[in-house]
């Protein structure tokens, strides 16, 4: 009798074990990523921009995202696409508070990458 309940307590301690790695993981894990550009432009603007920046997820067709190619955009100075993701701009979401002034630059040098 004693045998099955022992081994019930180990494979619950292991899951539980198992359970707090996955969770310090998943805490650590994105603290890191954010910090490199292409890492924060997966995590909040592809969604919208898409992978490859041309805006053509569900999300960014439906709310009219700008293709990062459009000559007006290649063109545009780095202190004016900033200002956009910091203030936002008309469907696009201000990231003031949200990004740091460092992470939103390292995400629109990750832009240029994409044009
Ligand atoms: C909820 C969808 C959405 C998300 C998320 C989003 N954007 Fe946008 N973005 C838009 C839309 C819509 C526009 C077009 C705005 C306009 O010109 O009307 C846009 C435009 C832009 C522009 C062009 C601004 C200009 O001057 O024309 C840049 C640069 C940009 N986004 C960068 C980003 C970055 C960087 C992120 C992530 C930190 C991001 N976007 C996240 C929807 C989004």
């Amino acid at each position: 009798m004693a045998i099955p309940v022992q081994r019930s307590n180990s494979v619950k301690f292991k899951l539980r074990y198992a359970a707090i790695c996955c969770l310090a993981a998943s805490i650590v894990t994105p603290a890191f990523a954010q910090n490199s550009g292409a890492d924060i432009y997966k995590a909040k603007c592809a969604m919208c921009h898409g992978a490859d920046g041309l805006g053509t997820t569900p999300a960014g067709k439906a709310l009219k995202a700008a293709s990062f190619k459009d000559p007006a955009i290649v063109k545009a100075p780095d202190a004016e696409l900033i200002a956009a993701v910091k203030n936002g701009k008309n469907k696009m979401p201000a990231y003031t508070g949200k990004l740091t002034d460092d992470q939103i630059k390292s995400a629109v040098a990750y832009i240029r990458t994409l044009q």
